[in-house]
């Protein structure tokens, strides 16, 4: 029986002197395919490309025996000018890897890598409101729901924001903290 600890987790490499433009246009493509079978909502191409490119270290896969089995796809933007919020744009799981814990370790590496590279002082994202699996996964890890958003969808269901708390300045109005000194620095 596969467990999790046969499951290869890596960043996405765009660096061509190490694989192929094509071996690596294949890899996203295969992130596309399988995160856009997964999820409600369409995504195009340029959608994976700007959190791709952009973040590259914040894609990470999960491969058992060369074959894709699970991704996350992350990036890391200035909130309001004052605390540095990283994102969780996407996971999925394939079917017949679920329930490994694969998801949990997608998340828990992702999570890491936006606190130790980027010092994020919180994470959030946006999930359905039905979905129960996600909910519980990520209350988990100590999201919580800070809001409601109305037919945020296309298929017109409400979803939940989810924030992380990770620092003191993720509890403080953005309008009470200090502007940060170089945004754009503070997250490329
Ligand atoms: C949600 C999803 C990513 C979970 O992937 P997974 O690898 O099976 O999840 P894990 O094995 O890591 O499970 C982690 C936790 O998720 C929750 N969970 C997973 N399967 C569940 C189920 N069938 N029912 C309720 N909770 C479930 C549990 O809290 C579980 O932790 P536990 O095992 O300690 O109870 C996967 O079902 C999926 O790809 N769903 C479709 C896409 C999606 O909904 N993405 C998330 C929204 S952005």
């Amino acid at each position: 029986m596969v467990t999790v600890d046969d499951i290869e987790f890596r960043s996405v490499s765009l660096d061509t002197s190490l694989r192929s433009r094509e071996v690596i246009d294949q890899e996203i493509a295969d992130v596309e395919a399988m995160t856009n079978h997964h999820l409600s909502e369409p995504y195009s191409i340029f959608v994976y490309r700007f959190f791709i490119n952009n973040w590259p270290e914040l894609t990470l896969l999960a491969h058992h025996k060369d074959k894709l089995v699970g991704n996350i796809i992350c990036k890391v933007e200035p909130h309001r000018n004052a605390r540095v919020r990283g994102y969780i744009g996407m996971l999925s799981v394939d079917d017949e890897y679920r329930g490994l814990g694969i998801a949990k370790t997608l998340i828990e590496k992702a999570i890491n890598l936006m606190i130790e590279k980027y010092g994020c002082d919180e994470i959030s994202l946006e999930t359905e409101v039905m979905n129960s699996k996600a909910l519980r996964l990520y209350e988990n890890f100590g999201f919580i729901r800070i809001k409601r958003l109305f037919r945020y969808y296309m298929n017109r269901h409400d979803a939940y924001r989810l924030v992380l708390p990770i620092t003191e300045n993720s509890t403080i109005c953005s309008s009470q903290l200090p502007q940060l000194e170089n945004p754009k620095e503070a997250v490329y």
